[in-house]
């Protein structure tokens, strides 16, 4: 595990949005793994600056996003589909075939589960993957104590992550209580991983990262043993 320590938000985005462009440059067919929350919006600015610029095309690449809530629709402005198009897809040139994120309101959530695993299998898997870290050490939304060997799953939400992420709802009550979710062992299939941690909320996650202890009660402790990973943190000592 490499770890980078950025000045700033702004450096951290950049640091991280650098090493994706630079994959895509040389790998037009590169297979983006992807994240949403409120880290990495910038990295997010910084990509679709960068297409606009002509430094990148996405024209040829796939992406594949961590996961989504269970029962609310892509059209819904809490939804991670809704995020990601405002965020990227709508800036950018990737084809709609290409997107890839987890459905989260169909009636066949364990089709959906293993069909998506399969279709990053078929595109030769990840080459980078993108992550943020919840204040519990989630990863996705991979809560404490699952399993280290899941693919793509279902799973209950913990209290704490529906109420750090109910500021995108009207109400706590809003927030739904399961997500569909890569699993740990689908993160860990991707050929790189880049870790972004920012913010004293983090600080507690980033420690007990930082302290090399590997525990299912910490899922992102799965990532030491992932052969390239990068961790790129800001404002946290
Ligand atoms: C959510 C997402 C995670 C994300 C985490 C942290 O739970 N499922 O993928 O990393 O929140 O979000 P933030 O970056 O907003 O702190």
């Amino acid at each position: 595990m490499k770890w980078i320590k950025a000045e700033s938000y702004e450096e951290m985005s950049k640091i991280a949005a650098e090493i994706f462009k630079e994959e895509l440059q040389v790998n037009r067919e590169m297979v983006l793994g992807l994240a949403t929350g409120g880290t990495p919006e910038g990295f997010y600015k910084e990509l679709v600056n960068a297409y606009k610029a002509g430094e990148i095309s996405f024209a040829d690449a796939k992406s594949f996003n961590l996961d989504e809530y269970i029962g609310i629709s892509p059209e819904n402005e809490a939804s991670y589909h809704y995020y990601m198009d405002q965020q990227l897809f709508n800036h950018i040139n990737m084809k709609d075939e290409n997107i890839h994120v987890p459905t989260g309101d169909t009636s066949d959530l364990a089709k959906a589960a293993a069909d998506y695993d399969a279709m990053i299998e078929a595109a030769g898997n990840v080459d980078i993957q993108l992550l943020g870290i919840g204040v519990n050490g989630h990863i996705g939304f991979n809560e404490p104590g699952t399993p280290f060997s899941l693919g793509t799953n279902v799973v209950e939400l913990t209290e704490s992550t529906r109420e750090a992420n109910k500021i995108y709802f009207d109400s706590l009550d809003e927030v739904p209580t399961h997500a569909i979710t890569m699993g740990i062992q689908t993160i860990m299939n991707a050929k790189k991983v880049v870790l972004l941690i920012s913010g004293a909320s983090k600080q507690e996650a980033y420690n007990r990262l930082r302290s090399g202890e590997i525990t299912e009660d910490f899922p992102a402790s799965a990532l030491h043993k992932h052969k390239d990973v990068i961790v790129i943190y800001t404002d946290v000592k």
